[in-house]
């Protein structure tokens, strides 16, 4: 139940002021905009996916998280606040969007939060280190996705949950042409991308429990690493 009023909140809760951060909780006038134009989805519809996404991690949860990409962490800021007792990794290309993260959870005076920045397809953390890895809307972005697949589930321990969420084409016919015509341009989304079926597919090869659906052109999934 937090967790849901964290991410219905994120925006407002960490105090955020940028057009991203608008556009990726569909909150501000310009980020509705862009969620109806590019996603076909209102704010209910974002937050749906988004809870699908974070499903995995158990309220109040007390273990190792990796969280990659955290970007701006306007979305996961707000949840950890809810989980005092984990010992919590946040990565990202960017020091620039992780700055903005690190500033949100000062804000929120998250102490149990690291930030590190790192390339998610050649991670410096041991073999199955983590409990959970949460990976919101990432791998459309990752450039290497077989390296950052591989990754994921090396630093991941026997029995721990993959989870998040991206986008996959052939869905919607409109967001293909925004992220082929414009975010693949921009640079902000590399292919090749997954579908529905064939993230199926790698996800039942390389997991079990694997619970996955769809809402638009965003795929949730919630698996575990056989152990
Ligand atoms: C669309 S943002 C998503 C951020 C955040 N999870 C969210 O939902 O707001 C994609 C992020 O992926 C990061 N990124 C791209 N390639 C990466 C890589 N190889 N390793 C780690 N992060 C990467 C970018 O810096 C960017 O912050």
């Amino acid at each position: 139940m937090e967790q849901k009023e964290a991410i219905r909140g994120a925006y407002r809760m960490t105090g955020g002021n940028s057009f991203y951060d608008g556009m990726i909780t569909c909150s501000t006038l310009s980020g509705k905009a862009v969620c109806r134009l590019v996603w076909a989805m209102n704010k209910a519809e974002n937050d749906a996916y988004l809870e699908k996404a974070m499903s995995g991690i158990p309220e109040h949860f007390s273990g190792k998280l990796l969280e990659v990409p955290v970007g701006t962490g306007v979305l996961t800021m707000p949840v950890y606040r809810a989980m005092q007792e984990a010992d919590i990794t946040c990565l990202d290309y960017s020091v620039d969007m992780m700055g903005q993260a690190q500033e949100k959870a000062n804000r929120l005076n998250l102490n149990n939060v690291t930030f590190q920045q790192g390339d998610v397809g050649a991670l410096s953390y041991a073999d199955d280190t983590f409990d959970i890895v949460l990976s919101l809307n990432g791998f459309h972005a990752f450039p290497d996705k077989e390296a950052a697949y591989r990754e994921v589930f090396r630093v991941l321990r026997p029995g721990g949950t993959f989870c998040g969420c991206f986008y996959v084409m052939g869905e919607h016919k409109r967001t293909d042409w925004f992220v082929r015509h414009v975010y693949e341009k921009a640079g902000f989304f590399t292919p090749p991308y997954e579908t529905v079926s064939s993230l199926k597919v790698r996800l039942d090869g390389m997991y079990t429990d694997v619970n996955m659906g769809k809402l638009k052109s965003m795929a949730w999934f919630v698996c575990r690493k056989a152990g």
